[in-house]
């Protein structure tokens, strides 16, 4: 698969092609991209590592260097346009131009751009990152958010999907685990003082930009800091997949996350149960059977 003659990633193209609409996105991109190089003037010079965007690299915009990412246009494509439209100024890329109906983000490229899986710091070094990160983000005021979701309109309507994709796939995880992450989110609300969540800050999502750290992808929803937690619990992905190992090493993280951003350790480990075990059933819906022991083995290290 080529758009503009350049070739995307296998994962990225088997993911979106479960879909007829993710085919019709695919086949769309081409047309896409040579329209926004003519209108934002740039030059595509390669593609990125991505599974849910694509993501290139282009010669243009106002440093001379972007990013172009080109999502499927709908709700989570805004999401990302109007969480990166918020957090300007806070640890993100700058946001350069934005097409929402095309679902296309023009930002600046980060440099050297190593994402903190690859960095090579120690697990307590990265967690103190991911930690800087999150205080960045969280201090954006929640009224920047345009049309702003709530993660608790979210969580209240996991519970249904939980259910059933457990009864499909109930080798996955005992039932005492389902009931554990049912409860959690039929209980998840909205704090009396929300803040912008990013919702998928993780290791391969914070990357290195002249000697500070900053976050891509974001997510974002209105809700308990807490929650952010979850997605750097499961990462790097699968680097440690043993339970009792992960069990070891979320509660130091949880702790030390804790401690320096004045968190409730356990509201952090109950959504990242919750989750975590809500994204290994969709793994096992659709097949992916090795993500879904892993999601399933980081839920049960955090019971
Ligand atoms: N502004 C940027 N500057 C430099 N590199 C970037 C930038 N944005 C994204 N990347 C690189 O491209 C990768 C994929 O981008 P992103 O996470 O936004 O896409 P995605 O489709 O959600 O992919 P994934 O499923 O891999 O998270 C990032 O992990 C990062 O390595
Ligand atoms: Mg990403």
């Amino acid at each position: 698969m080529t758009a503009a003659g350049l070739r995307l990633p296998d994962g990225l193209v088997r993911g979106t092609s479960r879909t007829a609409a993710g085919r019709a996105w695919l086949d769309s991109l081409h047309g896409v991209v040579h329209r926004l190089a003519r209108r934002w003037e740039f030059r595509v010079t390669g593609v990125l590592d991505s599974r849910y965007g694509a993501v290139l690299t282009v010669r243009g915009g106002p440093t001379g260097r972007a990013v172009l990412k080109l999502s499927p246009p709908g709700a989570e494509a805004l999401a990302e346009a109007f969480g990166l439209a918020a957090y300007q100024g806070a640890a993100v890329p700058a946001l350069y131009e934005r097409d929402d109906a095309l679902g296309a983000l023009l930002v600046q490229e980060l440099r050297p751009g190593t994402p903190l899986a690859e960095s090579g710091l120690t697990d307590e070094q990265a967690t103190e990152a991911v930690a800087d990160v999150l205080d960045s983000l969280w201090s954006v005021p929640v009224a920047r958010l345009e049309r702003p979701r709530r993660l608790a309109e979210y969580t209240a309507t996991r519970p249904a999907v939980l259910h059933a994709r457990w009864t499909a796939a109930p080798g996955l995880a005992p039932e005492a685990l389902l009931g554990a992450a049912l409860r959690i989110l039929e209980e998840w609300d909205d704090p009396p003082a929300p803040v912008i969540l990013h919702n998928d800050l993780h290791h391969h999502n914070v990357l290195s930009s002249g000697g500070r750290w900053a976050a891509v992808d974001p997510k974002c929803s209105l809700g308990h800091r807490e929650a952010d937690l979850a997605p750097m619990l499961r990462n790097p992905w699968r680097a440690v997949e043993d339970v009792a190992e992960l069990r070891a090493r979320n509660r130091r993280r949880l702790r030390s996350l804790g401690a320096a951003l004045g968190l409730d350790q356990d509201r952090a480990r109950r959504y990242a149960l919750a989750n975590s075990l809500d994204l290994a059933l969709w793994s096992a819906s659709i097949g992916a059977t090795d993500d879904a022991g892993y999601l399933a083995a980081v839920a049960r290290s955090l019971w």
